[in-house]
């Protein structure tokens, strides 16, 4: 087991493997409320060489009540046992050990380990529920093959289900039945899962590649059936895709997913059987917006994916987890690219990337994609371990470009399949597939925390054609990276890029291999001084520091041939003016430059784009984007210039938006084609952005588009607008859309969260009156998240001068750590401003975070996140 100091940290350079492994594990679990009996029969091996005898086995809030070995029962001159472990001694070289232990599911409001979730018995054990359940050597490099006998009432719970195939069921006295399963395939015991109810199903089938028949099975609540379509379709494209992309077929016979409502977080890769938040299961037009499809399509996509990079081959100890989360979810971008529009889900991708990743990079708890050291890993499932190592593993792609990227990918299989590894062995991979060397790669990316930042300079030299880029980076975190780029002429043409030195440039992915502190990039034959396109496709997930003339950006903002570059220059130009006004202006003297007008008309107006692109280039930088480029941060006024901006950005082509908006909306039957969603993107954006404008008339055509939408995105979008600012329809629609939605809780968390990021009126007193309603329970994260999850970004309310949002976040925190720690230190990291935020503004933060460091009983989780935001 992992082990812990005095301070109650876990240091990666304290690993040693294991001193016993355990070959095979023999489950019985005798299913009830508050007393659920498990049996657990391990086949138990000293590892050679090795001369411990003694056999700690972790377990957590669990009661003891016999264990045996080799048939004796043992006593307590045999074991010793503590809060968190037990300690068996005199262990010889192979031995079968059972142990009995009584858990109480129904009381485990952690929802880590077995719980209930409603009416159904579910688990969740990665990182470490599975020490909830029974006590074991609970470490991902244990990985041994499980049996699982379920027994239960035949009536409450006629589904059984765990990992593997179905190899016997029968019935029992009193009502009861069982059921048993085997997984063939040996795995951690983070992928153990168990699941018993009265459920809904969905059957379909796949047809592997090579002919194999696989049953696909969705299960949900009852009367919830006819919404796991999409996500049935999203399984059968996911398996299709990988086989097609990858060449990885599925390995059993049969695939599961359950949907249930409490869930921490979005869904669960366990073997054969994952369990996942119905936010990501259930959809129909009626319930669900565009983006809860996209992100159902991409959650079941990822979950499918980690079979292979995470179950059959997965982390050796949890410093690892971004060789399975990175990776998985750069498959999953790929995926959603592949079947998408690939730019716009890039932009989506660096949009969410630098929302939270990048504010977590530059916050209190930054941490690098690989930590080296933990107090509770449950808080290490960030963005920075799934979105950056995403990155991470994209730059190796760029790298290598696709077939020397799957060549490595063949090869890491090729070498672990079927074991616990590490980042460097999947590096190691990519590196003898493909005859490279990705040391300070490897070095850079995978030790600093922080967001790397160029300075690019540039020099135009006319007497010799030479163009030069100087990049210049911190001298102490030397990164290895590839810069996509292009010059472009001034009819916005790629020039021919021909360097001095041609082994800084690769000509096939058009990147400079940027690895020096300081290095410059001399372009020859360039007749004129040309535009510079930098960091292409986003190719590094890192800040450029440059100068770059107006003319400049609304060149690249009108003809870049990069769909993200071109939206790049959108966001750039926006950023711009209205951090120019911070520094230098206010309010009420913020104008803009005509050319940028000129520029913004000019895009309206462009007939080649794609609706949906059109709509990411008409986004403004949200708040935490722009706090990134301030020192100090004075949250009010980024939020006034911000709407400001907005405000009179959409008065100067006001005529031109609503034109837009009346010609896409026209009603049509729903469809989920990339067309058709990026009509209502498109629309939708022009109608929030009429709506800012507050006029009578926006909200007239809102409210007509609340009463006649046939789908969620648009009525949800139309709700959503008209109550940020009181006018005459707000009060109406809360009601009415209230007591259409009522029964449906994934709709209702739409209800709430847009009445959770209202700016205007006392904000708190509205949450607290929303906690009050018969559709909120706090033991329920989803309700929790769309309830409180807005607030934070209600940057009016959330940082109120007189300190009532702090307050108000500390009051529950503290309520909700002694229901789920997990869901407590989520809302603990909102506070991650804290660094950078005005004085005045943090010394009423340290004062609420002081008193919840103080408060009795804290969880590990909390105190973990707090105490590095008052460290920073
Ligand atoms: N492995 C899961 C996934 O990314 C997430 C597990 C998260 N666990 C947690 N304790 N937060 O698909
Ligand atoms: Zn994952």
């Amino acid at each position: 087991m992992e082990s812990k100091n005095e301070s109650g940290m876990v240091y990666l350079k304290d690993y040693i493997s294991p001193d016993f492994d355990i070959t095979t594990i023999d489950l019985t679990f005798w299913l009830d409320d508050t007393e659920t009996i498990v049996e657990s029969i391990l086949s138990v091996n000293m590892t050679d060489g090795r001369d411990n005898k003694s056999l700690k086995l972790v377990g957590e809030e669990i009661e003891l009540v016999t264990v045996y070995r080799d048939n004796k029962l043992l006593t307590e001159n045999d074991y010793k046992i503590e809060d968190n472990y037990i300690e068996i001694f005199e262990m010889p070289k192979s031995s079968t050990i059972v142990i009995k232990t009584k858990i109480d599911p129904l009381n485990n409001t952690n929802l880590d380990g077995l719980y209930k979730s409603g009416e159904i018995f579910c688990t969740q054990n990665e990182p470490e529920g599975f020490r909830r359940i029974t006590y074991y050597l609970d470490r991902p490099d244990i990985m041994a093959k499980f049996k699982t006998k379920i027994i239960a009432d035949k009536t409450k719970y006629p589904v059984l289900l765990s990992n593997g195939n179905l190899v016997g069921r029968g019935d029992l006295a009193e009502n009861k039945h069982w059921v048993e399963w085997e997984d063939p395939f040996k795995k951690p015991c983070y992928l153990f899962a168990l699941v018993a109810g009265n459920l809904g199903l969905l059957e379909d089938e796949f047809i592997t590649k090579s002919g194999r028949k696989v049953d696909l099975k969705i299960y949900c609540d009852q009367g919830n059936e006819s919404k796991c379509d999409h996500a049935m379709e999203s399984l059968k494209k996911s398996m299709k895709w990988d086989e097609e992309r990858f060449g990885l077929e599925y390995d059993l016979d049969i695939y599961m997913i359950v949907a249930v409502d409490s869930f921490n977080m979005g869904a669960m890769e366990n073997k054969g059987l994952n369990i996942f938040n119905s936010a990501y299961v259930l959809a129909n037009a009626k319930t669900a917006t565009d983006s809860d499809f996209n992100g159902i399509e991409s959650v079941i996509g990822h979950e499918y994916f980690h079979n292979w990079t995470g179950n059959r081959i997965t982390c050796r100890d949890w410093f690892q987890l971004t060789l399975k989360e990175g990776l998985t979810v750069f498959r999953d971008q790929e995926f959603s690219a592949d079947l998408n529009s690939r730019s716009v889900c890039r932009i989506d991708d660096v949009r969410a990337l630098r929302n939270s990743q990048f504010a977590e990079d530059e916050g209190p708890n930054a941490h690098s994609i690989k930590p080296s050291s933990y107090m509770q890993i449950n808080n290490f499932y960030t963005a920075t371990i799934y979105s950056k190592g995403a990155e991470v593993i994209r730059m190796l792609h760029t790298f290598l470009g696709e077939s020397g990227f799957r060549k490595g990918m063949d090869k890491y299989f090729e070498l672990f399949d079927g074991q616990a590894v590490t980042t460097e062995d999947f590096i190691h991979s990519m590196e003898v597939a493909n005859d490279i060397n990705f040391t300070q790669f490897k070095k850079s990316w995978y030790q600093f925390a922080g967001t790397p930042e160029l300075i690019i300079e540039s020099e135009y030299k006319e007497e010799n054609k030479k163009y030069i880029l100087k990049v210049r980076q911190n001298k102490n975190k030397v990164y290895h990276l590839p810069l996509k780029i292009a010059l472009l002429d001034n009819n916005g043409t790629e020039l021919p890029l021909i360097l001095s030195d041609s082994s800084q440039f690769n000509s096939k992915q058009s990147y400079l291999n940027i690895s020096k502190e300081q290095e410059d990039f001399v372009f020859e034959n360039i007749e004129e001084m040309p535009i510079a396109s930098l960091n292409r496709n986003f190719s590094a997930p890192i800040k450029i520091n440059r100068k770059q003339s107006l003319e400049e950006l609304t060149f690249l903002m009108k003809y870049d041939q990069d769909d993200f570059n071109r939206y790049e220059a959108t966001q750039t130009l926006s950023k711009y003016f209205i951090l120019d006004q911070y520094h230098n202006g206010d309010v009420d003297n913020f104008k803009l430059d005509p050319s940028y007008i000129d520029a913004f008309t000019y895009l309206l107006n462009d007939s080649k784009i794609e609706n949906s692109f059109k709509a990411q280039c008409m986004q403004v930088p949200s708040e935490n984007v722009l706090y990134q480029d301030l020192e100090s941060v004075d949250t009010d006024k980024v939020y006034n210039l911000r709407k400001k901006f907005i405000l009179m950005r959409t008065l100067s082509s006001f005529d031109q938006i609503q034109n837009i908006y009346n010609e896409l909306n026209v009603s049509e039957d729903y469809s989920l084609d990339i067309n058709a969603q990026g009509k209502r993107s498109l629309k939708n954006t022009c109608l929030a952005l009429l709506c800012d404008t507050k006029e009578q008339q926006a909200y007239d055509l809102c409210y007509k588009q609340y009463l006649n939408a046939n789908n969620m995105t648009d009525e949800f979008a139309s709700f959503y607008h008209l109550i940020q600012s009181s006018n005459k329809y707000s009060t109406e629609v809360i009601s009415s859309f209230y007591d259409k939605w009522k029964s449906d809780t994934l709709v209702i968390q739409k209800w709430l969260s847009a009445q959770s990021s209202v700016p205007e009126g006392d904000s708190i007193q509205r949450i607290k009156q929303l906690e009050n309603s018969d559709v909120y329970d706090e033991k329920i994260p989803n309700l929790v998240r769309a309830l409180i999850g807005p607030f934070f970004r209600n940057s009016v309310s959330f940082h109120a001068k007189d300190g009532s949002g702090y307050k108000f976040i500390r009051e529950k925190i503290i309520e909700i750590d002694s229901v789920n720690p997990q869901m407590a230190a989520g809302l603990s990291k909102g506070f991650n401003l804290y660094k950078k935020i005005n004085k005045e503004n943090k010394s009423m933060i340290k004062k609420e975070l002081e008193v919840i460091l103080a408060t009795p009983g804290l969880s590990r989780n909390v105190t973990e996140i707090i105490s590095n935001t008052l460290n920073e």
